[in-house]
């Protein structure tokens, strides 16, 4: 497949094939914000219950950010020399993750799954920033940029599951299910 020769051309000073590395990098991030941007729609369309409007219209500042943290990761592939693949089949076909597993819930379901979601993209955006830092300094530079926008959302929505105390409702959580039980459970409580 294209996606695995290397590029004719690269950025100035990186060899082909370390282009070709950072830009296989980069298209599972691709992958992944991607992925995020429809999760967090979906979201957006599904939540319900006294707390719907807050996080319904918290939701879509976070899709438009991230939709531009996509088309910046898709242009510096490019930049790298190498074709960003976009589509929906190559996305599916390539992640290592499941589809989001909740659908129409309360606001706190929805904000525990996502406290999961955000855990998973943040730690492997991280490790995309520590794996480019020595490489390639303008797509590490880029990828610490992303994670200030995603920190900052990530903490929006663990503020709504925090106590006073400063304890998640979440913790212990593995996966989006038991977070959004955890965090349904807390409200109640
Ligand atoms: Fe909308």
């Amino acid at each position: 497949m294209a996606r695995n020769s290397l590029p004719k051309y690269t950025v100035p000073s990186l060899t082909p094939e370390v282009g070709a590395e950072v830009a296989a990098i980069l298209q599972q991030r691709l992958d992944a914000l991607n992925d995020l941007a429809l999760t967090l729609k979906h979201i957006h369309w599904n939540v319900v219950g006294p707390h719907f409007i807050a996080v319904h219209e918290m939701i879509d500042p976070q899709v438009d950010a991230v939709r531009e943290m996509v088309d910046q990761i898709a242009e510096r592939i490019a930049t790298l020399g190498v074709a960003p693949v976009g589509t929906p089949g190559a996305l599916v076909k390539n992640r290592t993750w499941d589809d989001y597993a909740i659908g129409r819930d309360s606001a706190i379901a929805h904000l525990g799954a996502l406290d999961e979601v955000y855990i998973g993209v943040i730690t492997d955006h991280r490790k995309a920033a520590g794996d480019t830092e020595e490489s390639d300094p303008v797509t590490n530079d880029m990828l610490i940029g992303h994670l200030h926008g995603l920190e900052l959302f990530h903490w929006f929505v663990r503020a709504h599951l925090e106590s006073a105390g400063g304890a998640l409702a979440t913790e212990g959580a593995q996966t989006e299910q038991s977070a959004a039980r955890k965090a349904a459970r807390k409200e109640s409580a």
